[in-house]
């Protein structure tokens, strides 16, 4: 199964969330923008979901890039205003009501919220740093 690490779990404060813009690989093999957002709740549980609005297709923090309703019991879409439960993705209150928001698995690993079953691309550009080893000694030559 896919697992990726997108970022440290203690990097998204309890009660709020963090969006992020991935790239997932289609069947035909090729690389598509998949932007999510990761919820992390008071209880210390992470949900995923796809960062669309099932109404009108926008990512749900456009305008001023909050999530939340005013009282923080609800995912918002910043452009109508429909309401969503932040456990199930449900709409409650909205033009969209009864749909949900898509739901991505997700698991802490070590540490790291990971996104799960879904095939990513790789970040973009290689890592000039991939081939150093942690252990290795950096000489300093004194001229
Ligand atoms: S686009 Fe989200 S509520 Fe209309």
């Amino acid at each position: 199964m896919d697992v990726f690490a997108i970022c440290d779990a203690g990097s998204i404060e309890k009660g709020d969330a963090k969006a992020f813009s991935l790239s997932r690989i289609n069947e035909a093999g090729e690389s598509r923008p998949f932007p999510i957002v990761v919820v992390r709740t008071h209880a210390n549980d992470y949900f995923g979901y796809v960062n669309v609005c099932p109404h009108g297709g926008t990512w749900l923090n456009i305008g001023d890039g909050e999530f939340f309703s005013r009282d923080r019991a609800f995912l918002r879409c910043g452009r109508h205003g429909a309401l969503f439960e932040i456990d199930s993705g449900l709409c409650i209150e909205g033009d969209c009501k009864e749909k949900s928001l898509e739901p991505i698995a997700l698991a802490v690993v070590d540490g790291d919220v990971c996104v799960c079953g879904i095939a990513l691309a790789e970040d973009e550009g290689p890592d000039p740093f991939r081939d150093l080893d942690d252990t290795m000694e950096i000489m300093i030559h004194p001229d």
